[in-house]
């Protein structure tokens, strides 16, 4: 099974997701893929009408970690699950450099998610000066092992690497990096999870002309993808890689 998410951050409105599900829900996608898209939290109720009688699934970019109270311009992940999403991006790159979040802060957001039932993607991925510096392990060990801290190990989560360098650049990472970053990540989880089928996605610059050579990689299980899931065709063409 390999998964396909588009994470299409603060772009589109209620009308243009509701256009875009019209278009991509005609085009055929492999019986064994799973295809999630994360529309800004303003268009999941559109997502959740046009989705209701397909496979594909769908979730909210952030979330808080209760599910109401005095907590001003947050996202309520009971209220996704209320509308038909089952997944909930978390640690995005842009959550933790633009929004101040940290791994504290993201292990409880898990924490909740889990207990609702719902499906953690959790983001993970170095910036270019750690890698140049060579703290890239060093870095992802630390978000993993900080950010699982209070998941419930039990319960289903994906993983999803991406390397702040390439998100949004077109510097895509070399098959090289992904094999020996994914190795390590697969690693680490290794040290947490006694099984070892939490899925690891690549993310970062993926697009329909790297992504058959990317999936071919051990301990790549798919892709979060940002700039190209936005149009029905290139989001399609890498569902197919
Ligand atoms: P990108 O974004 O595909 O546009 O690099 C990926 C992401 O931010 O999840």
């Amino acid at each position: 099974m390999k998964i396909f998410a588009a994470n299409w951050k603060l772009q589109k409105n209620p009308e243009e997701t509701r256009k875009f599900f019209a278009d991509f829900l005609k085009l055929d996608l492999a019986a064994n893929s799973e295809v999630i898209f994360f529309p800004s939290s303003i268009c999941l109720e559109a997502a959740g009408n046009s989705l209701k009688n397909s496979k594909i699934k769908f979730g909210s970019q952030n979330s808080y970690f209760e599910g109401a109270g005095a907590f001003t311009g947050e996202t309520s992940a009971k209220s996704v699950k209320d509308v038909g999403g089952t997944y909930i991006l978390l640690g995005h790159s842009e959550r933790r450099s633009l929004f101040g979040e940290t791994n504290e802060l993201i292990a409880k957001k898990i924490k909740f998610v889990q207990s609702l039932d719902m499906i953690p993607m959790f983001c993970i991925g170095e910036t270019l000066q750690e890698r140049e510096s060579g703290k890239t392990l060093q870095v992802l060990s630390e978000q993993i092992k900080e950010g699982l801290k209070l998941a419930d190990l039990s319960k289903k989560i994906i993983v999803a690497y991406e390397p702040v360098w390439a998100i949004g650049t077109g510097k895509v990472a070399t098959p090289d990096q992904v094999k020996e970053t994914h190795e390590q990540v697969y690693q680490e989880l290794k040290k947490i999870y006694s099984s070892t089928d939490v899925p690891i996605l690549y993310g970062g610059s993926v697009k329909a002309d790297n992504a058959g050579q990317l999936i071919q990689i051990p301990h790549v299980s798919g892709f979060l993808v940002g700039g190209a899931s936005l149009e029905p065709s290139s989001f399609h063409a890498i569902c197919k890689a």
